[in-house]
C-alpha cells in the first residue's frame, strides 16, 4: 500500500475550487504509453498548468497498472527537471467499474478515482458509489461519480443512446454518496464519431458539419441544484478535422468522424464544468502523424523517428487545449 503523497500527486479537491471560482477547467488527459506521457507533462510545465493522468481499465491491461504508477511517480519528478517546482498532478482511475479496482487503484498511488456506476439502477448507483467514497476518504483520495448515460463506447459498456442527467437526482446523489465531483451527461459522448452527420447543418462559411449544440440547459439545472459542487464532462475530444484529413490522406479510413466544438468546451470551462476529458484527439494526433512519416519515409523503421513526431503532434494539441480552449495556463498554486 503507497500513499500517492508519497509519490509527490495531488488530489483534486484544491485544483477545482480554484477552476470552479476562476472560470477554467483542468485537462483530464488518458495515457497509455509514454510518448503520451511526456506530452502531457511537457504541455503542462510549458504552460503552468494543473493537469489530470487519466488510466483507464483498457490502459492498466494494455501498459500494466504497476509500470503506469511507476511512470506517474516518474511523470512528478519529470514535471520538477523540466523547471517546475510544484507540479500540481492527479493520477486518476477513468471509468473504474467496481469497488474492487477502485480499492486496487487507491492502494497503488492513484490519487482520484471515478466509480462509474451510470449504467446501473439509480439506487446501486449510490450504493457502489458510496462504497467508493468511504473507502478512498480514508486515504484523502477524491472520487468521481456519474449521472445519465453517455451514448457511445466506454470501455466494455456500449450505449446506443444518451440518456441526459436528470437534475432532479443530483442533490439525494451528491449527498447520499459523498462524492467530489459529478460526471454528467449533455450530449458529449467517447470516440471519434459523437454525431451521425444526419443530425449536423452544414455552415456555409467554411462548408463543415456542425453538430446540434450541447444541452446547457441541463448543465444550468443542474448548477442550480448543486451550486459551486464540481462538474466533469467526458467525450469531450474535438475531433480536429485536420488530423482526421491527414489520417485520411495518408491511407486511413475514418469517416464522417465528428467531435464537439471548441467553442462549446470553453462555454463550459468557463462554468462549475472544472473537468474535461479528452483521449481520443490524443488518438487522432499520434495516428496522424505516424502515418504521415510512414507514408513519405517508407524506408524508416526507427520507432524514435516515428513516435517522436508523434509525440510532438500530441504536445501540440495538449498545448492547444489548456491555452485555448480550457483556459488552465498559469493555474498552479504556486509557479
Ligand atoms: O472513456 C474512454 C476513454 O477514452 C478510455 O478509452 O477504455 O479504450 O482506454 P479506453
Ligand atoms: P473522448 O473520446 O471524447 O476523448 O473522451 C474521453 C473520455 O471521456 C475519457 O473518459
Ligand atoms: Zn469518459
Amino acid at each position: 500500500m503507497v500513499n500517492y503523497k508519497e509519490l509527490g500527486l495531488v488530489n483534486t479537491r484544491d485544483m477545482f475550487a480554484r477552476a470552479i471560482k476562476g472560470g477554467y477547467a483542468i485537462p483530464a488527459f488518458n495515457f497509455n504509453n509514454m510518448e503520451q506521457l511526456q506530452a502531457i507533462i511537457k504541455a503542462a510545465v510549458e504552460t503552468k498548468s494543473p493537469v489530470i493522468l487519466q488510466v483507464s481499465k483498457g490502459a492498466r491491461n494494455y501498459a500494466n497498472q504497476t509500470l503506469l504508477r511507476y511512470m506517474a511517480e516518474g511523470a512528478v519528478a519529470y514535471a520538477k527537471e523540466l523547471g517546475c517546482e510544484h507540479p500540481e498532478i492527479v493520477l486518476h482511475l477513468d471509468h473504474g467499474d467496481s469497488f474492487e479496482l477502485c480499492k486496487s487503484c487507491i492502494d497503488l498511488g492513484f490519487s482520484s478515482v471515478m466509480i462509474d456506476g451510470s449504467h446501473l439502477p439509480y439506487e446501486e448507483n449510490v450504493a457502489l458509489t458510496k462504497k467508493v467514497v468511504e473507502y478512498a476518504h480514508q486515504f484523502d483520495v477524491t472520487v468521481e461519480g456519474e449521472l445519465g448515460v453517455l451514448a457511445g463506447v466506454e470501455d466494455e459498456v456500449c450505449a446506443e443512446h444518451h440518456t441526459y442527467t436528470n437534475p432532479e437526482e443530483v442533490i439525494d446523489f451528491a449527498t447520499r454518496t459523498g462524492c467530489d465531483s459529478l460526471a454528467i451527461s449533455i450530449g458529449t459522448s467517447h470516440g471519434a464519431y459523437k454525431f451521425k452527420p444526419e443530425q449536423c447543418h452544414v455552415d456555409p462559411a467554411t462548408g463543415r458539419l456542425v453538430p446540434p449544440p450541447l444541452a446547457f440547459e441541463v448543465l444550468d439545472a443542474v448548477m442550480e441544484k448543486l451550486p459551486g459542487f464540481p462538474i466533469v464532462l467526458h467525450g469531450s475530444s474535438s475531433v480536429p478535422q485536420e488530423e482526421v484529413d491527414t489520417i485520411n490522406k495518408f491511407g486511413g479510413k475514418l469517416d464522417a468522424a465528428i467531435g464537439i466544438p471548441e467553442e462549446e468546451l470553453r462555454k463550459a470551462a468557463k462554468s462549475a464544468v472544472c473537468k474535461i476529458n479528452i483521449d481520443s484527439d490524443s488518438r487522432l494526433a499520434m495516428t496522424a502523424a505516424i502515418r504521415q512519416v510512414f507514408a513519405e519515409k517508407p524506408a524508416e523503421f526507427d520507432p524514435r523517428k516515428y513516435l517522436g513526431p508523434a509525440r510532438d503532434n500530441m504536445e501540440k494539441m495538449y498545448k492547444h487545449k489548456i491555452l485555448n480552449v480550457l483556459g488552465s495556463d498559469g493555474k498552479l498554486a504556486q509557479c
